[in-house]
């Protein structure tokens, strides 16, 4: 059987992605109600991180304990990889002790090639590149609070980072469409806005971007491994807050969505992120949910 991985949201087509939000609303049902689902009993999931994390950590590990199988948090300080041990020998280890392996790491390239010597599963919880793990809570939120959200418009406001890399290839999955409002030089993968040009445009307006659209999103306007660019991104990204005035021209039923952690004052305005149209808390709770149902695909069926 050929392994599945999940690099990113391209590793799966759009049936898929869309059967794994609908279960994951299911298991959302049944834990609140306590039905038991121990579905991956005896399963072990590997979890290298190489930057912080509070969500990814907790979510995983919390669903691993749900599901009755366990997992195993690794990070360079505490391991042979911070002393130099290849990544592709790891992931050779690794999959003969444990059934699947998620990694959050820098270059895109270092989770290509543990996936590539890996004969489990591998799970990107992000990596400078993408963060596709957060787009399934971002649609499971979208989909249980409005409805499908094929046909809408979606804007992202700020830095063309890996969060916005995902929305694009989400876009093309979940058939939205895509404005993006970024300062110049802050500008997502130049080949994913040539490969979807039907449906992603880029404006340096923020109003622009958000006019007519039913879900506004935003992220940190520096990344982890950019602190030393912080002070010149914040003068760079004037302009680019969400604030009430730029919700407004967003339509009346639009929601607020941020991966969080959020700096209220930056990207975002503390009356917007704590207004009830914005539904981060549960964007966040989502991501338990969402990979849990994505970790049973990959590893049941
Ligand atoms: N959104 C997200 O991935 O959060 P953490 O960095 O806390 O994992
Ligand atoms: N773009 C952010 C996302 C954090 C979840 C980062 O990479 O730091």
């Amino acid at each position: 059987m050929t392994v599945r991985h999940f690099r990113n949201l391209l590793d799966l087509n759009s049936q898929e992605l869309v059967q794994i939000i609908a279960r994951a609303s299911e298991l959302k049902k049944m834990l609140a109600e306590g039905v038991p689902h121990e579905y991956l009993k005896n399963k072990s999931l590997a979890m290298i991180f190489e930057k912080s994390s509070t969500r990814t950590r907790v979510s995983f590990e919390a669903g691993m304990t749900q599901f009755g199988g366990s997992s195993i948090f690794l990070s360079p300080s505490d391991s042979q990889l911070g002393r130099g041990e290849p990544i592709a020998d790891t992931a050779r280890v690794l999959s003969r002790m444990v059934d699947a392996i998620m990694v959050r790491t820098f270059s895109h390239d270092t989770l290509e090639s543990l996936a590539k010597h890996s004969s489990v599963p591998v799970i990107n919880g992000l990596t400078d590149s993408f963060h596709p793990c957060q787009l399934l809570a971002d649609m499971q939120t979208y989909f249980e609070n409005r409805d499908n959200i094929q046909g809408k418009k979606v804007s992202w406001i700020g830095d063309g980072n890996n969060m916005c890399n995902s929305y694009i290839n989400a876009a093309r999955l979940f058939d939205f469409e895509l404005s993006i409002a970024c300062p110049p030089g802050y500008e997502p993968m130049q080949s994913l806005l040539d490969a979807n040009k039907d449906r992603v445009h880029l404006v340096r307006d923020p109003k622009q971007a958000v006019i007519s659209s039913s879900l506004v999103t935003t992220d940190v306007w520096t990344s982890m491994g950019q602190e030393e660019e912080q002070q010149k991104r914040i003068v760079d990204f004037t302009n680019f807050e969400v604030t009430s005035d730029l919700m407004s021209y967003a339509n009346n039923d639009a929601i607020f969505l941020h991966c969080l952690p959020a700096h209220r004052g930056e990207e975002v305005s503390a009356k917007v992120i704590d207004d009830p149209k914005s539904l981060v808390w549960e964007q966040a709770e989502n991501r338990l949910h969402a990979q849990k149902a994505l970790l049973e695909f990959l590893l049941c069926s």
